[in-house]
């Protein structure tokens, strides 16, 4: 034992990671916990006594685990995504996403009744201030729906000044509510001012995803009723969104909430990060790219510009899955339920020979490149009516929950602090100005 785990006061009953410092010839026996070493540890390892000590440089936190969570857990290698210990293959087809948001946010599967009251609680939330309407009406007609969610989102916490007291657990509480209520009354208002319709107000009788299409579609009928098939659809694709661990848009929740805003603010910040084309802008350029292709005999072409690194192949690849993405697996049958209402979408011909082409092309076997949750899903939303400015708004709808449990977790997490990273300044030592101060 060195002293340096004295120093860090935790137990040095398990692994070590020995390191000598070939600057200064010293070793350091780094305690190894839950397969990492504490980043701070290095901090001890000097060159000279003046000298700040050893920092880990992580681009793009590759290797870097920033928190502990007990929400989601992903093997990239097997394909393997659990929410709280439930695969999500189990969850697609056993469960509801209002009841996969419990699970996320509570831990464990509401029971019948807790179910019910969590439904209800919800529905009675999806209102939004009329000040709301007036504000989403001060967005020009072609604004994108997803800086109009952005926006609005963030205007939430000018009407619940309350939010701010995050530690209160009630308070707490209403706001994660009030988010996962009225998220898709937000999304379908931004879809409604851009096709200059009015707009349609929620139906608490409706399920979640039923009402999201009611606010969608709604027109001069009574009363809306989604399609079955539809609604347990779009239900289905929201689980699969629910929550992805350490992704960019959640880091970014946890990152904008460790400085104690309110959720409504750190969820405008996660939504903005989920906005761009590598993350959940990826199934939109995903359906723009099968257009641009237009036609099964183009797609030989284009893989050939994708592999000549001129483009990137949207709905390809992700940072943690390496063989395939589980997601990916139940979409595809999704897809199947749903063309048999719609009628199979053109693009699904050319998005199969796509991925036939890629799957068995060297390039893509070698950079471990396998089809994500985003290659089929803009092709369903699109079948069942969608915009394709849309998709990463319905994205934003799945993730809000994932979102609010990271958020709650690292705010109950007494290792966590305000998110602060090191820099290595690579820029100009002092330099002095010269001449007469102003
Ligand atoms: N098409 C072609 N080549 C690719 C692709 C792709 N989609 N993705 C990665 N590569 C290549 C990349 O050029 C690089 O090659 P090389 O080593 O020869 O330079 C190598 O694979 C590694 O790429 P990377 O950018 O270092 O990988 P990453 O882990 O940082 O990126 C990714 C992950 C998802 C951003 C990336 O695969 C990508 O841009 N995919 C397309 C966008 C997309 O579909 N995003 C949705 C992700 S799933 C939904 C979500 O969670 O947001």
């Amino acid at each position: 034992m060195t002293e340096h785990t004295e120093q860090a006061g935790r137990a040095s009953s398990g692994d070590v990671l020995h390191v000598t410092d070939s600057r200064t010839g010293r070793s350091y026996d780094l305690p190894i916990t839950d397969g990492a070493i504490w980043a701070l540890d290095l901090r001890q390892i000097k060159a000279s006594d003046e000298d700040f000590g050893l920092l880990s440089y992580d681009p793009a936190f590759l290797n870097t685990a920033s928190c502990r969570s007990a929400i989601t857990y992903i093997d990239g290698d097997e394909g393997i995504l659990r929410y709280r210990g439930y695969p999500i293959e189990d969850l697609a087809v056993r469960s509801s996403f209002l009841d996969v948001a419990y699970l996320l946010l509570n831990g464990e599967l509401p029971t019948k009744d807790e179910s019910f009251t969590w439904e209800q609680e919800i529905a009675h939330h999806t209102y939004v201030h009329e000040n709301i309407k007036k504000f989403i009406d001060g967005f020009h007609h072609d604004a994108h729906p997803m800086g109009i969610l952005v926006s609005s989102l963030a205007a939430l916490s000018t009407f619940y000044p309350e939010a701010k007291a995050i530690s209160d657990h009630v308070r707490q509480h209403e706001q994660v509510v009030r988010l996962i209520a009225k998220v898709p009354t937000l999304a379908a208002f931004a879809y409604r001012h851009a096709m200059g319709l009015p707009y349609a107000y929620p139906d608490a009788e409706l399920s979640y995803a039923g009402n999201f299409l009611n606010m969608m579609w709604k027109m001069t009928e009574p009363r809306f009723r989604p399609n079955p098939v539809l609604e347990h659809a779009l239900d289905v694709l929201l689980i699969l969104h629910a929550d992805h661990e350490q992704n960019c848009s959640t880091s970014a929740m946890r990152v904008v909430g460790s400085s104690q805003v309110d959720p409504y603010s750190a969820a405008a910040a996660a939504a903005a990060a989920l906005y761009g084309p590598l993350h959940g802008g990826a199934n939109e350029q995903v359906l723009r790219m099968l257009s641009e292709i237009g036609s099964v005999d183009r797609v030989p072409a284009y893989i050939k510009r994708v592999k000549s690194g001129e483009l990137r192949l949207m709905g390809f690849g992700h940072r943690v899955y390496k063989n395939f993405d589980p997601r990916a697996t139940i979409i595809k049958k999704v897809a199947d339920e749903v063309f048999e209402v719609t009628g199979r979408n053109p693009m699904l011909d050319i998005a199969l020979e796509l991925e036939r082409i890629a799957l068995a092309d060297e390039y893509f076997i070698t950079h471990k490149l396998y089809p994500n949750v985003d290659f089929y899903s803009g092709i369903i939303y699109q079948a069942m009516g969608f915009p394709v400015a849309m998709f990463p708004v319905l994205f934003a709808i799945g993730r809000m929950p994932g979102w609010l449990a990271q958020w709650q977790e690292g705010g109950a997490d007494p290792e966590q602090k305000i998110s602060r990273p090191r820099q290595i300044y690579v820029g100009e030592p002092l330099r002095r100005m010269n001449g007469p101060a102003t």
